[in-house]
């Protein structure tokens, strides 16, 4: 089986055409697609199967042909599955259905793969390994380690259009063996890795995973902002210093943590152990997806499949940005007396529905929701909730205040309530939803608000004035204000909101 995966993987890269069997459940939003009809070759050829549909969540045979690269993936909602725009990639592929033996002719589409994920079609990943060199793992483990590290670089195939790797060795201290831009071959990986002497010291793990976010993927470091960033960390025992904490921010940087745990604790040591649950408190999510348990060094090597499975399964990198898990989104809601108690439930129910598209979690996104007539209330901050459920139930209990329409006011209260307590990486996301012109002036807020790197939509209902829906919105106006002429119509924006959101996302470096 294992051996199977790997075939698939190399027939994804090389192969112009072929049969992929796909598993049920490939509509899940984790798996990510790009375009429409044509999509971005690191979409999930499962998933894209779904929204061109060819077929259902149920799963099924479909034929995958290779295309050129290509300029402007659209992004559109079909079949259940939201794909997303991209700019431009190297490669493309097509999915087509009715896989029998009419339609296939080429000999390479003779052969049928069974996909057992939802599959991307290469794993263009940039990888940094952490490997322990403290003094506690002696000199025979330490090459064991190095034996590992080699089989797994021969198995990722590195190269600039895959997998990029870099070493960090961590004692005391971490340093750099090389990074991300040093070798493009897995042979000269191999020859490095072959000269790393261990450093020795403590295993200060979490001052290795600061270090790893603030200096490793750097562009100037060989970071590419278009494949996902994984750190994968090898532990011997347990770490002598706090993981935590690093281990959020890296989270929250887009990094996808791994965990592989050698030799950990036996239950007469677990008091020695500084942070209990250390793996847990560190990966990316504790599905089991991100941590490997090997009870002994010399049984390492049957992690290397497993590993570079995982890490190459881009699909379900989730702590990779996306448009949807990286951003802090603040609402900015009238309740002014002209919207009314029936419409107000409306916007609610329309902030609702764009917020249940988003991931939401306190290190993906978070939502904060504001409301003003004449004056301003925060109904709740980004740091309130942490969960889509509480978010969706707090959103509801938003009470309608009545009064005045001071847009102006409220976008600078706005500005300081939320977006002041927004996080450095996050992209800072400004809704203001609106029924009327302003009794005060936008322009100088709005202004304000998109110099502090605010990304401001505009929401116009009915007598919502035109030119102010522009002064609030971000450059290009077109892409960042809407109107409708009634409050029951609102519901057709929901989509095309996120669109634009996420068009506007991936034209930009991702990470
Ligand atoms: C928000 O940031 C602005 C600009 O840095 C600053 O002038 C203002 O005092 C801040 N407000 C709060 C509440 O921190
Ligand atoms: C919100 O979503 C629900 C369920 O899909 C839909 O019935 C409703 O019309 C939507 N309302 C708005 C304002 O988007």
């Amino acid at each position: 089986l294992k051996k199977e995966i790997r075939l698939l993987l190399r027939i994804l890269i090389i192969n112009p055409e072929f049969i992929a069997k796909c598993p049920p459940g490939c509509q899940d939003v984790k798996y990510h697609v790009y375009g429409t009809d044509i999509y971005a070759s690191f979409s999930s050829v499962c998933s894209a199967a779904i929204h061109s549909g060819i077929i259902d969540n149920t799963g099924g045979k479909i034929l995958v042909q290779k295309v050129a690269s290509h300029s402007g993936y659209r992004g559109s909602f079909s079949n259940g599955v939201r794909s997303l725009s991209l700019p431009r990639w190297r490669e493309s592929f097509l999915v087509a259905g009715n896989v029998g033996k009419h339609q296939v002719h080429s000999q390479a589409a003779q052969r049928t793969f069974s996909v057992f994920v939802c599959l991307t079609s290469d794993c263009k990943v940039d990888l940094s390994f952490l490997i322990d060199g403290s003094w506690s793992i002696g000199k025979r483990r330490f090459q064991i380690q190095k034996q590992f590290l080699s089989n797994v670089v021969e198995a990722l195939d590195v190269g600039s259009a895959g997998p990029l790797m870099g070493i960090i060795q961590y004692g005391n201290n971490p340093s750099t063996e090389f990074n991300l831009k040093t070798y493009t071959n897995s042979k000269d990986i191999r020859n490095a890795i072959e000269k790393i002497p261990q450093k020795g010291g403590l295993s200060n793990v979490g001052r290795a995973l600061s270090f790893v976010n603030k200096n490793f993927f750097l562009d100037a470091n060989g970071n590419r902002g278009g494949a996902p960033n994984v750190v994968v960390v090898m532990v011997d025992g347990w770490p002598t210093d706090k993981v935590e904490e690093a281990s959020r921010l890296a989270r929250e940087s887009g990094i996808n943590i791994f965990f592989v745990t050698i030799e950990g604790a036996a239950e007469n040591e677990k008091q020695n152990v500084i942070e209990t649950d250390f793996v847990d408190k560190a990966v990316c999510r504790t599905n089991g997806f991100y941590s490997i348990n090997v009870p002994s060094w010399f049984s390492l090597h049957k992690a290397v499949q497993p590993l570079v499975k995982r890490v190459c399964d881009t699909n379900r990198l989730v702590c990779s940005k996306t448009c949807l898990n990286s951003a802090d989104i603040g609402f900015v809601i009238d309740g002014s007396s002209s919207v009314g108690t029936d419409n107000f439930r409306t916007v609610l129910q329309f902030v609702a529905n764009i917020s249940k598209e988003f991931e939401i979690s306190d290190t993906d996104t978070r939502i904060g929701a504001v409301q003003y007539t004449y004056e301003q209330r925060l109904e709740f901050g980004f740091d309130k909730y942490s969960s889509k459920q509480d978010v969706l139930s707090a959103i509801k209990r938003i009470s309608y205040w009545s009064g005045g329409t001071s847009t102006g006011a409220a976008i600078s209260y706005a500005s300081e309530q939320l977006f002041n307590k927004s996080k450095p990486n996050k992209r800072k996301i400004m809704i203001v939803i609106t029924d009327g012109r302003s009794y005060d002036d936008v322009r100088v807020p709005a202004m304000t608000a998109h110099q502090n790197g605010v990304i401001a939509y505009s929401i116009g209902i009915a007598w919502a004035a035109q030119d102010e829906l522009e002064a609030i919105a971000t450059d290009p106006d077109k892409e960042h204000s809407f109107f409708v002429d009634e409050f029951d119509n609102l519901y057709q924006f929901v989509n095309q909101l996120i669109q634009n959101i996420c068009t506007e996302f991936n034209s930009q470096p991702r990470n």
